[in-house]
């Protein structure tokens, strides 16, 4: 962009200039910039030489209050005197570039972005290196989209909440229910997302590198594009009987707070080097989360989290008008503003902020200390390094969006991440050759939105079930049962009868869509939703041979009818897949590859809903008949476990070496550890000496099959004593393998005692209870002593 603006100079012919101004307009580059020259690239805060600290400074130090207020909103304002344009705050980008913010805009040169499959998909295959890959992509997406003036450089993903109950309608956007994989997950997309290192616009998604995870030193400071942890904290309730997320006050104990909610946002801030932390609307033990101070003090000085902090959007003005927590909206501001919160999505700062500081519940240091970590981030974005054409990320453009090598990512992710529940007798894979018709049934299975799942954007270039099965087999027909997912009207099940009756195979979606589960509505029912169920009974007694039956959604889905039904020979779950979806249910039928994709969250049977969602035990109760959440402590029976996932090929597992004795301590001058009346253990916090302590597990994988696959293997252990409330085992480390058709694939994982084995006790401390516990790998186990 630079070079035709430089011949202009020396050749003002104002048709030319003109001409090039609508040509650089249509190219959709920012005209629009901070520091731009030649009069408002002087300014202290556009030296890049001058240390980010200075220069965020710098622009505090040149605001009118007035104008410092009308910064604190996700769409903050322009400052004219300044050059400084409005910046939007709000873009989101959880599985792909999504329009559900402001930021995020699809009507330029870039019309669509990749969508990637739904979190909770990509989050099944528990492979990192994927997990990195697709970080890496939406980062180029992203970049590429702010380069077209698209989007901004903050965007609000990942959602790392607990999915803690199957109803929850946003457990989709999760990793799931296990806090070590959403710690991960945190770590590998926001250290990637973020990180300058590893990237090359040659190949934008292998670039992410191992080193990226610790890569301190980019910590503070320039980033890529910016990621945010949300919702901090105790936030899985949308809108459930009587309880709405906006006034919800979730109840947690300290022993659930350190084990199961904090440990995803502790990971996200330390391991990770975010720089935003999202509040969330619920309160937190009668508090509003915005305005726990406690908490995010704690953040910011023994997490060493040194990002912004926004608000959910108008989560500030209900901790006045709906919450009633504040007596007035000042205060609600001023709530906030101590807490340590920085930016509010909404307008309500912009709004009370000036009186709240007439009132004298604000001063103007709280506002400088917010507006310090705002513009300190914006900067490391290069926000004020001039023309965004010129800068490092300056060449990525709408090449690379929408890429061939983006749409292969998203294809290896649906393809990892789908799992195979079902398949008696053998009935997958379907052989090419010996099959003259498929018949496609289901009221999703012609139709694209419903492949991305909440927070989708523009797909590039959507290829539904039906286009997929039709590229293999072009003869495919199709009916759709029912209207959509709701199924309300069994008027279509004839039709799809006759169809279904005329086909070689029946290939049957259902499940859920957003009707059922999304943003602000949680799921009243874990069956199939509507007369869903009546067609799949209705199919599988007209198809000829044994129905397969495929299920779309996030959340589990209770089908123990078809569990257990001979004439349902094959279950599928392929989460929302992504503007590909189409062609990776088709692969994995044909058997292109082998499914080793396995669930990330328990799968619990309807009479789970039993249990009040608002309850946030994750321990069971039996006194009160109360089950517990999570494979971690639930007690009930289960549809699905957490972890389960089938495979066209059988695996095993043999444990090679592990030791069976690990001692903590080697000094007796060390303090002794500390015991209750069940199990002595030892409290681990920052000052235990751990990180000498792990230990390696060596194992060999089997693949007793015929075809070659991926799939993950999970180490889990338990101990054989406990304290009140140990898990009944625990995640502690998982890989996902490669396995050669009849070969073995050695594996070597490491394992630290303190951070994997531990859980916390009533009070809140994190602890290791001692003595023997057992690590359990498929059906092995191998026993360990722990000693002090
Ligand atoms: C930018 O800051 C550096 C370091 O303080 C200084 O040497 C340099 O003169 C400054 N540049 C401009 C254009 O002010
Ligand atoms: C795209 O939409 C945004 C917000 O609605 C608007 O401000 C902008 O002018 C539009 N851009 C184009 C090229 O139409
Ligand atoms: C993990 O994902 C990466 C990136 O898609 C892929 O290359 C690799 O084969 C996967 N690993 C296994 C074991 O499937
Ligand atoms: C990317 O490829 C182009 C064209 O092949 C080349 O000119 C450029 O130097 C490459 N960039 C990097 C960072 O490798
Ligand atoms: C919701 O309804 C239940 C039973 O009707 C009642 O006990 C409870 O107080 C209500 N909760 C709220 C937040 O209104
Ligand atoms: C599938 O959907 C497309 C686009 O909505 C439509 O044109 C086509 O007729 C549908 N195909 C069938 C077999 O229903
Ligand atoms: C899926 O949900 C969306 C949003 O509620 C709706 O517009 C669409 O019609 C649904 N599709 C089907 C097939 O149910
Ligand atoms: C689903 O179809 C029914 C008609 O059977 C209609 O009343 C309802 O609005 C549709 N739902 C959606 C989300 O489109
Ligand atoms: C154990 O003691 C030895 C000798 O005092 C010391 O070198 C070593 O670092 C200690 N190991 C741990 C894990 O503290």
């Amino acid at each position: 962009m630079a070079q035709p603006l430089c011949r202009i100079k020396r050749r003002p012919v104002l048709l030319l200039l003109l001409l090039l101004t609508a040509v650089l307009h249509a190219a959709g580059a920012h005209q629009n910039y901070p520091c731009k020259p030649p009069y408002f690239n002087s300014f202290p805060f556009c030296n890049s030489s001058l240390p980010i600290a200075d220069r965020a400074r710098s622009i505090i130090s040149l605001l009118s209050l007035q104008e410092k207020i009308q910064q604190l909103s996700n769409t903050a304002a322009a400052v004219p005197r300044l050059g400084i344009p409005p910046y939007e705050w709000w873009s989101e980008s959880l599985h792909g570039l999504a329009g559900n913010g402001p930021g995020v805009r699809f009507n330029g040169t870039i019309p669509a972005a990749t969508v990637f499959p739904q979190v909770i998909l990509s989050a099944s295959s528990f492979n990192r290196t994927l997990w990195r890959a697709l970080a890496r992509a939406i980062s180029v997406e992203a970049r590429a989209m702010y380069n077209a003036d698209q989007a901004g450089l903050t965007f609000w993903a990942p959602n790392i909440n607990i999915f803690r109950d199957p109803r929850w309608g946003r457990g989709q956007e999760t990793p799931g229910e296990d806090p070590m994989i959403a710690s991960t997950y945190a770590v590998d997309y926001v250290s990637t997302f973020q990180s300058q290192s590893g990237w090359n616009p040659n190949s934008s998604f292998f670039g992410a590198k191992k080193r990226d995870l610790a890569d301190s030193d980019s910590r503070r400071s320039s980033m890529m594009v910016s990621a945010c942890c949300k919702h901090h904290t105790a936030y899985d309730l949308e809108k459930w009987r009587n309880f709405t997320r906006y006034t919800f006050d979730a109840q947690v104990s300290a022993q659930d707070m350190e084990d199961t909610f904090q440990p995803p946002f502790k990971s996200c801030i330390k391991e990770g080097g975010a720089s935003c932390l999202m509040c969330s609307y619920n309160k937190i033990n009668g508090i509003p989360s915005c305005a726990r101070g406690d908490l995010l003090k704690e953040i910011k000085q023994q997490w060493g989290f040194d990002g912004y902090v926004t608000s959910d959007c108008d989560a500030v003005a209900i901790i006045f008008e709906d919450q009633m927590y504040a007596s007035s909206p000042e205060d609600a501001v001023a709530d906030v503003l101590k807490a340590g919160m920085d930016i509010n999505c909404g307008t309500y700062l912009l709004r009370h902020t000036e009186s709240a500081v007439k009132l004298g519940k604000v001063r103007e240091e709280d506002i400088d200390r917010a507006l310090f970590n705002l513009f300190s981030v914006l900067v490391r974005l290069g926000l004020f390094d001039g023309d965004p054409a010129k800068q490092q990320y300056g060449e990525l453009s709408s090449d690379h969006v929408c890429s061939k090598e983006h749409r292969d990512l998203a294809l290896e992710a649906a393809r990892q991440g789908l799992v195979l529940l079902k398949n008696d007798g053998g009935v997958l894979p379907l052989t090419r050759s010996s099959l003259a018709s498929i018949a496609l049934v289901g009221p999703a299975g012609n139709r694209s939105e419903v492949l991305g799942g909440g927070y989708s954007g523009v797909p590039c270039d959507a290829k539904t079930f039906l286009d997929g099965l039709r590229d293999f087999l072009p003869s495919t027909v199709f009916a759709p049962g029912c209207p959509n997912t709701s199924c309300l009207s069994a008027d279509g099940f004839e039709e799809a009868a006759l169809v279904a009756g005329a086909a070689d195979v029946t290939v049957l979606i259902a499940g859920l869509n957003l009707t059922e589960e999304t943003e602000d509505h949680d799921r009243v029912s874990l069956l199939l939703p509507g007369k869903q169920e009546e067609l799949v009974g209705a199919i599988a007694s007209s198809s000829k041979k044994a129905l397969i039956l495929v299920l779309t959604g996030g959340g589990p889905v209770d089908i123990s009818f078809a569990k257990d039904d001979p004439r349902i020979g094959a279950i599928i779950w392929i989460g929302y897949p992504g503007e590909v979806g189409g062609q990776v249910l088709a692969e994995a039928l044909f058997g292109d590859f082998n499914p080793g994709g396995q669930l990330q969250v328990t799968w619990y049977p309807e009479s789970f809903t039993d249990v009040p969602m608002n309850d946030m035990n994750m321990r069971p109760d039996p006194s009160r008949g109360y089950p517990g959440r999570t494979h971690r402590f639930y007690t009930g029976e289960v549809v699905y476990e957490y972890g389960y996932g089938l495979s066209y090929s059988a695996y095993a597992y043999k444990f090679l070496s592990a030791p069976s004795i690990i001692r903590l301590r080697n000094s007796s001058s060390e303090p002794p550890c500390e015991g209750d009346d069940e199990a002595d253990y030892l409290r681990i916090d920052d000052r235990t000496r751990c990180e000498d302590l792990g230990f390696r597990v060596r194992f060999l994988v089997m693949n007793n099959g015929d075809m070659a696959g991926s799939h993950a293997v999970l180490l889990f252990s338990r101990s054989v004593a406990s304290i009140s409330g140990s898990p009944k085992r625990q995640l502690i480390g998982f890989e996902r393998v490669f396995t050669a058709a009849h070969g073995a694939t050695e594996v070597e994982m490491l394992v630290n005692p303190c951070k994997h084995m531990s859980a916390a006790n009533e009070k809140g401390e994190r602890i290791l209870v001692l003595g023997a516990h057992v690590l359990m790998l498929g059906g092995e186990e191998h026993e360990l002593l722990i000693f002090a």
